[in-house]
């Protein structure tokens, strides 16, 4: 049970609910150990203010550590709270600030949270910075990791490593494919001697504490989308790799999944994909209301902003409220495009006519020429049957382009009729997971 006010509901989905509001606030909606996970990249403690807030780096400690303490009295005692957290440097200093390392030491300290495991998130696309002592003076390399505590409430934590191994490297699968001749009975430098176990085929391998994302979306409906209404997307997304590594690992299908600072909510979107109920809770109601962008696959633009209209307003449910606009756009679609392959097959029947009637035209033109009885014929005479034969080729030439032309615009109006069903496909597909059988025994 939760108790939120229709207030602060921005959007709900067939597993989950948007919230716009103070975290520390609409924790208190959420039951005692309810939930399974909450995983989170809170507003990071630079130096310089960004656009989404940022807690003075003295400060930032104590202000995190509130919703550390109300998010462990959600949690279950087999839940994770798994926090992505940036680092920085100091005020005009070339040295690191601590406050990633006094956020765990507090929590583990002071709020009584387990390190269930220390995860550093490199991301190779990073940018060089800061400018001063990266680019300019050239006396730092290139941060591109980011800490991310992996908190546990007991010593227990619920974890698979089996929903997350990594496809085995070539070297290995062909071990596994063939261990007699790979296999050596050695002993490592390190002494361990390397069992045929060794060579079992395990499902993958084992993933490592690194893990490798490169922080670029450029192909979701997220993007998709702001772009196409030119809104300004959420500055400070993390990968959907992300949250899916910790949510695979951490829970099972049906769990409950908590983001305390969703921002566009990339946390929810995988949740929803994944099976896993899902709450996010952004302070912006902007923000909150733009991440709806992430549950409109298939939608056009015009449809979308819409519903963005309504959520930074009330309470958008989605399929329910997307339906009808999908459905709307698509028949309408499919209705002009078919209209257009109508007039473009008659275009293309008149124009096959044309050409036949041009061959023929051409054909007799070309007969008059070559058999013309009477040899005494005059000089303008001759010039008039070569001028038919050239009307007649030109003819013949104008009704070929025309033929291709309602070619081209039957396949065109063809296409687009095509791609509404898809629209409309993407989206039913999307919402169609809430009926499965999957869902009903998770309730
Ligand atoms: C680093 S962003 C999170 C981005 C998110 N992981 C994503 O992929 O889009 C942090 C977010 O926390 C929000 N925030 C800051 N203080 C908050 C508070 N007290 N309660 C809820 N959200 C807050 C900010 O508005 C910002 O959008």
């Amino acid at each position: 049970m939760t108790s939120f006010t229709d207030d602060q509901k921005v959007y709900t989905t067939p597993r989950g609910t948007q919230l716009h509001g103070d975290s520390l606030r609409l924790l208190q909606g959420l039951d005692d150990e309810s939930v399974d996970l909450i995983v989170t990249s809170p507003p990071f403690a630079l130096q310089r203010k960004k656009a989404y807030g940022n807690e003075d780096q003295e400060a930032y400690v104590d202000w995190l550590a509130q919703f550390g303490e109300a998010a462990k009295r959600v949690l279950k005692s087999t839940g994770s709270l798994v926090v992505d957290i940036g680092n920085a440097y100091r005020k005009g200093s070339p040295t690191r600030s601590l406050y990633p390392y006094r956020v765990l030491l507090k929590f583990v300290d002071e709020l009584e949270y387990h390190l269930a495991e220390e995860f550093f998130w490199y991301n190779p696309a990073k940018l060089p910075s800061p400018l001063e002592w990266v680019n300019k003076r050239r006396i730092r390399v290139k941060d591109a990791v980011n800490t991310v505590w992996w908190f546990s409430k007991t010593e227990w934590p619920q974890a698979d490593v089996n929903q997350v191994l990594l496809p085995y490297s070539k070297n290995m699968e062909r071990l596994l494919k063939d261990p007699e001749r790979y296999y050596k009975a050695t002993l490592r430098p390190s002494e361990h001697s390397i069992s045929r176990h060794f060579g079992n085929d395990n499902g993958g391998s084992i993933p490592p504490n690194l893990l490798q994302v490169s922080n670029t979306e450029s192909n979701s409906n997220y993007l998709r989308l702001c772009r196409a209404l030119d809104i300004k997307s959420h500055p400070a997304r993390f990968p959907s790799e992300l949250p899916r590594f910790f949510i695979e690992f951490l829970t099972k299908p049906g769990d409950v999944v908590v983001d305390i600072f969703s921002g566009s909510n990339t946390t929810g979107m995988v949740a929803e994909q994944l099976g896993r109920k899902w709450y996010s809770f952004e302070l912006s109601r902007d923000y909150a209301a733009l991440s709806i962008m992430r549950f409109l696959p298939g939608m056009n633009p015009q449809d979308a902003e819409v519903l963005y209209e309504k959520a930074r307003a009330g309470t958008v449910s989605l399929p329910e409220d997307g339906q009808p606009l999908v459905t709307t756009a698509a028949q309408s679609a499919v209705a002009e495009a078919s209209l257009s392959v109508e007039s473009a097959e008659a275009a293309l029947g008149a124009a096959e006519a044309e050409v036949l009637r041009a061959g023929e035209n051409l054909a007799e033109a070309k007969f008059a020429a070559e058999w013309n009885p009477d040899a005494t014929l005059d000089a303008n005479a001759e010039r008039a049957v070569t001028a038919a034969v050239e009307r007649a080729k030109a003819w013949a030439d104008d009704a070929a382009a025309a033929r291709r032309d309602a070619k081209r615009r039957l396949n065109y109006a063809r296409k687009l009729a095509d791609q509404a069903h898809a629209a409309l496909r993407e989206f039913e597909v999307f919402y169609k997971t809430k009926f499965t059988a999957e869902d009903a025994t998770a309730e």
